[in-house]
């Protein structure tokens, strides 16, 4: 079963609830994904626990935290006590991933770590039981609206099979650059939860833009 996230980075900050009701209900948005960024893992700066604590008020939708931040070890925990439902690393940044995804799985949080592009799934293959989900990059994180990067497919396709070849249940995340047009690819190579910004706050009708990713995905 497929799983659609809409990221709110595209979504008008102004009017959170709202934006976060109009994906929300039969068919629409499984998980709210929060890019959290902090000018320095990435060069853009978003929102932070505050804002999760107020949205967590505002919808029942469950919240999909991804921190793009340094010393996520140190923020993590602060997140799950915000409300998140789940919480995602970066690998890059992160100077104990397992100590952390413990952490973040003892307070009651799915534990989810990320790859950017240029970061190699293999070299964390046992680190995978730990997580609940592994998150990987389909644009260098930072922005909404960018392209698909279809050189990762083939990540995507590997961290697939390594998810399997172990028997793990953990859900595959692609995030950035996912459409109408590129979705089915994604699904096609294994991956479960689809994160998509532009594809549904820009549409006319964000909660069809949602459903239809789900029929594409599904397909
Ligand atoms: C990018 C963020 C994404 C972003 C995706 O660094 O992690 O979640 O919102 O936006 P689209 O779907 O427009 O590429
Ligand atoms: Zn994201």
């Amino acid at each position: 079963m497929a799983q659609i996230n809409p990221s709110i980075l595209s979504a008008d900050f102004a009017r959170l609830a709202d934006e976060a009701e109009a994906v929300s209900g039969t068919g629409g948005a499984d998980w709210l994904h929060v890019d959290v960024m902090d000018n320095h893992f990435v060069p853009n700066l978003t929102l932070g626990v505050p804002v999760v604590e107020s949205l967590r008020k505002a919808t029942d939708t469950p919240l999909d935290c991804h921190l793009m931040i340094e010393e996520p070890d140190r923020w993590a925990p602060a997140f799950v006590e915000a409300g998140a439902g789940s919480v995602t690393f970066h690998a890059e940044a992160a100077a104990a991933p397992v100590r952390l995804a413990r952490e973040v799985r003892a307070e009651g949080a799915r534990a989810s770590m990320a790859l950017k592009p240029a970061t190699p799934i293999e070299p964390y293959e046992d680190l995978l039981p730990e997580l609940d989900m592994l998150l990987v990059m389909t644009v260098e994180p930072g922005f909404g609206g960018q392209a698909f990067l279809d050189i990762m497919l083939p990540k995507i396709r590997r961290t697939r099979q390594l998810i399997d070849k172990h028997g793990l249940q953990l859900w595959l995340q692609v995030d950035g650059g996912v459409s109408a047009s590129t979705i089915e690819r994604c699904a096609e190579a294994g991956a479960d939860v689809f994160v998509a910004g532009s594809a549904v706050y820009g549409a006319e009708d964000p909660a069809e833009a949602v459903r239809a990713l789900r029929r594409q995905a599904e397909r």
